[in-house]
């Protein structure tokens, strides 16, 4: 510990439009590839978490997006990183695979088949409560 006093933050987006759920496919590292995740990344220093999503879903996804509330609990990540996911809505562009393998629109009940990166899986029943499932 190098006289940190709080964890950094690690951004997640759940994009819902109708009753469906964005989720991106990863490519790195290996052990995760192939693996499908809420979209983002690390809050930058002086960034708000909420800046960090629009600009992480900018980058990643070529989108902008209103950022809405805190959906789930918090995932301790190693290093002192803890993630949040945060709810976001799409208010310009058509998300494309920038930084993924693939991305694509669940629904309840894929949402339950598909296979989640780990630290996302706790927020599942979150989630599906969010797509009406
Ligand atoms: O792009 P950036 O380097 O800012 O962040 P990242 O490497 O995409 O994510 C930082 C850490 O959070 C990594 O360990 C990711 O595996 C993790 N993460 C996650 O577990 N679930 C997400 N939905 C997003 C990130």
């Amino acid at each position: 510990m190098t006289g940190r006093t709080r964890d950094r933050e690690v951004v997640a987006a759940a994009v819902i439009q109708g009753r469906r759920l964005l989720l991106a496919q990863r490519t790195r590292p290996p052990e995760l590839a192939g693996l499908w995740e809420l979209p983002g990344g690390k809050v930058e220093p002086g960034e708000s978490p909420a800046d960090a999503v629009h600009r992480e879903l900018l980058e990643e996804l070529g989108v902008e997006v209103t950022v809405g509330e805190r959906i789930g609990a918090d995932v301790p990540l190693r290093d002192g990183l803890v993630l949040r996911a945060y709810r976001a809505e799409l208010i310009r562009g058509t998300p494309r695979a920038l930084d993924h393998a693939a991305l694509c629109w669940v629904d309840a009940r894929e949402l339950r088949e598909i296979a989640l990166v780990g630290n996302d899986r706790g927020w599942l029943p979150d989630l599906v409560t969010l797509l009406g499932g």
